[in-house]
């Protein structure tokens, strides 16, 4: 099979060995589309190795079509439509991967959309309801909100009747954020966030890939019991925790990562995924935000989209799909 192989300065198309089962649990994959993820930047530039046993090849997302079943898979059927979250292995033409992190294509969407679902909506499920645990009603901030991330997040808080607050780093993509459901925004690149996210009425809940350039920022705006889930380090990663309006605020900082989760914590959310979320997509309440896409033979220039900050929503790339 083809695949890409990656170091910090070239993405190539080439030639790869094709992943060994599938085994016990696992199905095996013929890609169609593979999702770009802020991650696959990060570990092409050696600042995010994948977790022990999983694949070195880039890509966290895929849809494709089944192809082989291993012994104990139920449910899953050869030459049936879904998509995947990955540990790792999803810019290639085959994936194998556990079977509990597979979901079917919903209805009405096409194999191009799905790819655009599994990591940005398992990454806002996890962190709004279960690490964040929101509460009915609660007001929440998200950082990044043009993000695929954001971008997921937002429409999950307007569908679950939570308010949410949005910094973006321009205009247009604060205007992209409100018409997809966000109440309010703020440019990070007009200050701090902080008197405007007050303003708003403050935040029970945090959803931050930003990290240390946000952190006492944060917890200024955070509300008493709020809760602030760092997902990420575009901002850094150490910076001065005020402890004493931790304590006196009853404070809690998270941290999450998605991929690190064995594939049954990654089944759980999936699973929360077809429940909660799967029907809305059908219904079309909900919607991947899909950017642009390239080739993947041209990976590169995906790649520097995302690297500009230049997208809203999802980039992806077109391995061997149809729409
Ligand atoms: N922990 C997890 O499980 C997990 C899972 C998935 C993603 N993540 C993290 O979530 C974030 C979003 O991922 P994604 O793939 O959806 O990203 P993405 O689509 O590439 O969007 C990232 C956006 O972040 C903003 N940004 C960049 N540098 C920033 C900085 N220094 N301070 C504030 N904002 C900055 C930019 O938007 P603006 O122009 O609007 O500022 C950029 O377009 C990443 O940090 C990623 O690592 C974490």
């Amino acid at each position: 099979m083809y695949a890409i192989h990656h170091d910090p300065d070239r993405l190539v198309w080439a030639e790869a060995t094709a992943p060994a089962g599938p085994g016990h649990q696992e199905v095996r994959l013929r890609v169609a589309w593979a999702g770009v993820n802020r991650a696959d930047l990060m570990q092409r530039a050696g600042q995010y190795p994948p977790p022990a046993g999983a694949s070195a090849t880039l890509g966290l997302e895929v849809s494709g079509t089944v192809v082989a079943i291993g012994e104990g898979v139920t449910g899953l059927a050869v030459g049936q439509p879904v998509c995947a979250l990955l540990a790792g292995g999803g810019y290639a033409e085959e994936v194998v991967v556990d079977a509990r992190q597979v979901l079917p294509v919903p209805a009405g969407l096409g194999l191009r959309e799905a790819a655009a679902l599994p990591e940005v909506f398992a990454t806002a499920w996890l962190n709004l309801f279960m690490e964040g645990a929101l509460a009915p009603g609660e007001r929440v901030l998200l950082h990044a909100g043009a993000s695929g991330v954001g971008t997921a997040a937002i429409q999950l808080c307007q569908a679950f009747a939570h308010p949410c607050f949005v910094t973006a780093g321009s205009v247009a993509k604060l205007t992209a954020c409100r018409e997809l459901g966000a109440d309010a925004g703020w440019n990070r690149h007009d200050g701090s966030f902080v008197e405007s996210v007050k303003a708003w009425g403050g935040a029970d809940m945090i959803l931050d890939p930003v990290g240390a350039s946000y952190l006492a920022d944060n917890q200024k705006v955070l509300n008493a019991d709020g809760r602030l889930v760092v997902i990420g380090l575009m901002g850094g990663r150490q910076a001065e925790l005020d402890l004493g309006r931790l304590l006196m605020k009853r404070q809690r900082v998270i941290g999450s990562t998605l991929r690190t989760h064995p594939p049954a914590a990654k089944g759980e959310i999936l699973e929360a995924l077809r429940v909660h979320v799967w029907p809305r997509l059908v219904s079309g309440e909900l919607a991947p935000l899909v950017d642009r896409t390239w080739p993947i033979a041209e990976a590169e220039a995906a790649h520097d989209h995302v690297r500009r900050d230049a997208n809203v929503g999802k980039v992806l790339l077109e391995v061997g799909g149809k729409p």
